[in-house]
């Protein structure tokens, strides 16, 4: 048995279906509202939809009996030690293997609070006596998902270093790289960072976003004080300082770096961020 925890979000949906698509065996999706998610249509037949809150390890008890493997997306619990918490759990229940959802900041920004905090995860994971595979991927494309309601509103979507290019990443390609080191021989012990195939800066994606629409999306660069403001409406302040930083404020040649691990892992390219949009416009119309 496989238990997929963010199972309802970027990733975790994506590799439901894949899992499924590849016969991996019993799958079991973690989420706290089973009922919502499987009105939502996002789990796919044939998967456990399973109540249970990362938050409350006790409520992780059950979910576990019988798992084999555990997808962890780390740090959706906004708590330090959280994570270490569940993978305790994870290992007295009897779980053999963790893959790993980190983050590359993990090794170009280490010194910025929520690194720091993905390093203690992947320290607590390597301690833990269970085989491990680590995924640190860089910035998602659904991020972009931010801006849906501005571009439903034809409105300007107003971004801070609009023209800074990061390879951005499908998160359908980090779910691509999960099944493999779930289902296959080789992963254990490795640390993989990830990227899609090209750097494309915020002002490129707004422009794939209003491909995918058919009409025009206007974007403006803003000052960091205004984004700031915004962000840490969401984020708080370290975390929106942490995110402007990691986005454009003081990158460097590591987050910048396109990687190939992807194709190499999986044998399929990694995909584009118009690829992403044009799977997503819906959410923007
Ligand atoms: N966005 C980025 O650029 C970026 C970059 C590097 C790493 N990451 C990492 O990527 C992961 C997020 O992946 P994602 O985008 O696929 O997720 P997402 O779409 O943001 O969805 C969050 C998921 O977490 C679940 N969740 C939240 N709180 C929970 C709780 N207390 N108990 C159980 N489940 C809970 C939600 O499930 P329910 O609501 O159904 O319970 C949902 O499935 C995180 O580990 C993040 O640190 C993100």
């Amino acid at each position: 048995m496989i238990l997929v925890t963010g199972a309802t979000g970027n990733i975790g949906s994506a590799l439901l279906r894949q899992l499924r698509a590849a016969g991996a065996g019993p799958v079991r999706a973690l989420t706290r509202d089973p009922g919502r998610a499987r009105a939502g249509g996002g789990i796919p037949h044939g998967v456990e939809a399973f109540g249970g809150d990362l938050a409350r390890t006790a409520s992780l008890e059950p979910a576990l009996a019988g798992v084999r493997a555990l997808f962890l997306v780390s740090r959706v619990v906004p708590r330090a030690g959280a994570d270490a918490e569940i993978l305790a759990v994870a290992r007295a229940a009897g779980v053999e293997q963790v893959v790993l959802v980190s983050s590359i900041t993990a090794l170009t920004h280490p010194h910025l609070g929520p690194a720091r905090e993905n390093l203690a995860v992947e320290r607590s994971l390597k301690e833990s006596g269970m085989a491990w595979t680590i995924l640190r991927p860089t910035q998602f494309a659904s991020n972009a998902l931010l801006w849906a309601d501005t571009v439903r509103a034809r409105g300007t979507v107003r971004v801070p270093y609009a023209d800074t290019g990061l390879p951005t990443i499908h998160p359908a390609d980090i779910a691509s790289v999960a099944r493999v080191a779930l289902t296959g021989p080789g992963h254990h012990g490795r640390t993989y960072e990830l990227t899609g195939p090209a750097p494309v800066s915020a002002r490129q994606q707004v422009g794939a976003i209003a491909a995918a629409l058919g009409r025009d999306v206007p974007c403006v660069e803003t000052g960091r004080r205004e984004a700031h403001r915004r962000l840490a409406a969401f984020f708080g302040d370290e975390a929106a300082d942490a995110v402007l930083d990691v986005t454009g404020g003081d990158v460097n040649d590591e987050l910048l770096k396109v990687r190939d691990t992807v194709v190499r892992i999986t044998g399929a390219s990694a995909r584009t961020f118009r690829q992403w949009a044009g799977e997503n416009a819906a959410a923007f119309r």
